[in-house]
């Protein structure tokens, strides 16, 4: 029996838990374990070095806030990091093919990327708790080091996709600051040679079952379905019932169907592309389209929870950076050069622009969604390809949109059903 002070029949519990707590008879029994039985908590944390790891400057209180929010990050970039190389990793298979465990075990990593992040975008809101007052009396210690020199925070734009020619000016030569770390050179070189992220998603997307011409044949579908709305929608806009109406519902339409126009065009996309105002192949692009405009059918469920997934890293990274912008605009202004040497708030603020969205093409891809009134119908084979069930045997007659027998396994992006034979019969697949 317990010799808690709260247990026995004077404290009205048989167990030791507090009146009507309902906890469970024994719940306070047990023996503390020490040392002598096998390694500590302390040990196994090695809370020895990380506790002892807050080197302070100054005698300024809020320095010891400073470095412990600072060492957090750091500590979660490397865990979001770790995610990620895991999520490559799975992206990354010779052919492509991402069976269901595969891809529920990809977004489940990629979820908790996006659970992290929140986590990073909120803790600013800590530090801004300490005053202007207070950091200006620990500053002055600190110079050069900035959190431009955080290898981790390059290492994970680097592996999402964040290219050196879409940095703005004075982000250009980020990778200075380790010249004097081999080991740190040699880790951002490998980061900015192996496939991003974004890269590995583009490969993935040219791959959408439904884009070849022989098959469904999405593309031409959505073409003829983009003409149509743009018909209907001129002769809506030709009808407005004053002058003045009449020509702003036009221009409105005049840059709509410009915009859409963009997207049939594979020179259009292209030139857009080279401006770095586009990111993924046209190809890519129509598979993002194709699976968001079907996300409603069982095997887009998952790629299209990927795009999300995708979207919200990408959003909260520029979430993080607005909110890192106005804390450094809070505690140095705008004036104030960055201890690492940049502008400080004018650099920071440059980094919030569309240049650092690595998925931009998915935050846009709302330009190229149509009304449902509009979206092309599946064919019957389209739609039982789509469906959870085993794709049907290969047509026999002449469904002319639908003869391509390639198993759907072997086709869809994170398709479930992932046999050993959808798994074989992908690797002797031609790529489209
Ligand atoms: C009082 C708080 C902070 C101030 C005043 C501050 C200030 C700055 C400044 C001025 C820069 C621009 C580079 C330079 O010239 O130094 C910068 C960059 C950066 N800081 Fe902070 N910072 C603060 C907190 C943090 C925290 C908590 C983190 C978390 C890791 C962080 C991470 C970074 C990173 C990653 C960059 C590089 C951003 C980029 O180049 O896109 N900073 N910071």
């Amino acid at each position: 029996m317990s010799s808690c002070v709260y247990s026995g029949a004077g404290a009205g519990s048989g167990s030791g838990g507090a009146p009507g707590d309902g906890e469970v008879p024994g719940a306070q029994d047990g023996e503390v374990l020490d040392g002598n039985v096998g390694m500590m908590y302390a040990d196994y944390l090695q809370l020895d070095k990380v506790l002892s790891a807050q080197r302070m400057l100054s005698d300024t209180a809020d320095e010891h806030l400073f470095i412990i929010t600072h060492q957090a990050y750091e500590l979660w970039f490397k865990q979001v990091i770790f995610e990620l190389d895991a999520v490559r990793d799975m992206f990354n298979t010779e052919d492509l093919v991402l069976d269901e465990t595969r891809s529920l075990e990809m977004l489940r990593r990629m979820n908790r990327i996006v659970l992290i992040l929140k986590l990073l975008v909120d803790q600013v809101m800590i530090l801004e708790t300490m005053t202007p007052l207070d950091f200006m009396e620990f500053r002055k210690h600190l110079s050069p080091a900035s959190g431009f020199q955080s290898l981790q925070f390059r290492l994970l734009e680097n592996k999402l996709g964040v290219r050196q020619e879409y940095r703005v000016k004075y982000n250009q030569n980020y990778a200075a600051v380790f010249g004097g770390d081999a080991a740190a050179v040699e880790a951002i070189e490998r980061s900015e040679r192996e496939p991003a992220l974004a890269e590995l998603v583009q490969r993935w997307l040219e791959r959408t079952p439904g884009l070849e011409a022989h098959d469904f044949d999405f593309w031409g579908r959505y073409r003829a379905a983009v003409q149509t709305m743009l018909e209907d929608q001129r002769r809506d806009a030709e009808a407005q019932a004053t002058a003045a109406g009449r020509a702003r519902a036009l221009a409105d339409w005049q840059r709509r169907a410009a915009e859409l126009r963009s997207v049939l065009s594979p020179e259009a996309h292209a030139a857009l592309v080279s401006r770095g105002e586009r990111r993924f192949s046209l190809r890519a692009l129509q598979g993002a389209v194709l699976i968001t405009l079907y996300s409603d059918q069982p095997r887009f469920s998952q790629p299209h929870q990927l795009l999300t997934t995708l979207t919200d890293i990408d959003s909260l990274i520029t979430k993080w950076r607005a909110n890192h912008v106005l804390l450094v605009q809070r505690m140095i202004g705008s004036a104030q050069l960055g201890t690492g040497g940049s502008s400080g708030y004018q650099y920071l603020r440059s980094t919030l622009s569309d240049r650092y969205k690595v998925f931009l093409d998915l935050f846009n891809l709302s330009t190229f969604l149509i009304p449902r009134r509009y979206i092309p119908p599946l064919s019957e084979g389209m739609r039982s390809r789509l469906s959870v069930a085993p794709p049907p045997p290969p047509p026999t007659g002449d469904d002319d949109d639908d003869n391509d027998d390639t198993p759907l396994d072997a086709r869809c992006p994170a398709s479930p059903a992932a046999t050993a034979a959808a798994a074989a019969a992908a690797a002797a697949a031609p790529e489209p």
